[in-house]
């Protein structure tokens, strides 16, 4: 059997069908991208934006349930200590208690529109914009490798996901413009994953004096800021109130994962409606970040660069 196959390939003449090696590549990419609540790789529609050459843009390639599970991990799981969120300053969730929890008990909005982001991994110094070896927590698995698939299908390999930013946004919320440079490796590419309500988002160039392009973000677009984008200027300032159709329309059903806990919440409507309500005036933007360089094990700590 191998012989033959290996026979069929060798041969000058005739020559082998090549279109053959393609295509099973493809199907076995397909098939673990449906772990992640994504669509086949094959089925996504990616684009590059003409005048900001390494933006790459990939229209929603998530599945409803898979949109799902992403924004029941941003609310239930991520937003869980010993993450660091903006609540940690405001003392606002009773030790002991997650903010999730609290905000579903007492029905409390206004517990629940306070939380506006979450650090991941290498956490975000809001201050100083230097990560710190000392101010790391864990990088949630289910995420990297949602981050590694996405950078391999376009091509970007030995991504390792180390930092991300959870953004909660409200129909108020804006982004001031802003560049990414905090993260050892700027070569490695920045993925932007985007769902609930739709933002404006502006992509600028290196320096705040070129006149940036607007595009919407819609649930379930995923934005890569890659070479000549990774470091340009870029900013939310607003968000738009759109249909919940990208979560809501089953056209499947086979996503498996192993956090079942949550696929089930995906599946039962009436789990699902608490995530489902806040969508609708809401929108999460997951912003996963490598920091360091590849080979590269650890940040050097200020005591390190002193001696
Ligand atoms: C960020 C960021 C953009 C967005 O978190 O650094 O640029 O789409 N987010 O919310
Ligand atoms: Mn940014």
């Amino acid at each position: 059997m191998f012989k033959d196959c290996f026979k069929y390939y060798k041969s000058k003449n005739p020559p082998p069908d090549l279109e053959k090696v393609r295509r099973i590549n493809l199907e076995k990419t397909g098939n673990s991208a449906s772990n992640f609540g994504l669509n086949p790789v094959k089925t996504w529609e990616v684009y590059e934006l003409v005048d900001h050459p390494g933006l790459i843009f990939i229209k929603n390639p998530f599945t409803s349930i898979g949109q799902r599970y992403w924004v029941v991990r941003c609310l239930q799981d991520y937003s869980k200590r010993p993450n660091k969120t903006n609540l940690d300053a405001l003392n606002l969730v009773p030790e002991g208690k997650e903010w999730w929890e609290v905000c579903q008990n007492n029905n409390n909005k206004i517990l629940m529109n306070k939380l506006r982001w979450v650090t991941l991994g290498y956490h975000h110094d809001w201050e100083s914009k230097v990560y710190a070896e000392e101010n790391k927590g864990e990088f949630p698995k289910d995420l990297a490798e949602l981050s590694r698939f996405i950078a391999e299908s376009l091509n970007f390999l030995h991504f390792n996901a180390e930092a991300a930013i959870v953004n909660y946004y409200h129909m108020d919320s804006t982004l001031s413009g802003h560049t990414d440079h905090s993260e050892h490796n700027l070569k490695a590419p920045l993925i932007s994953l985007s769902f609930g309500q739709t933002a404006i988002f502006l992509l600028g160039g290196k320096t705040k004096d070129d006149e940036p392009s607007a595009m919407f973000l819609r649930s379930g677009d995923i934005v890569v800021m890659s070479e000549e984008s990774r470091l340009c200027y870029h900013g939310v300032p607003k968000i738009l109130q759109m249909d919940s159709r990208f979560w809501n329309c089953f056209e499947e059903n086979d996503f498996t994962n192993d956090c079942k806990n949550v696929v089930n919440i995906c599946k039962e409507e009436t789990l699902w409606k608490p995530f489902g309500d806040y969508l609708n005036n809401s929108r999460i933007n997951i912003n996963v970040r490598q920091v360091l360089q590849r080979g590269q094990k650890r940040l050097c700590s200020e005591s390190d660069e002193k001696t």
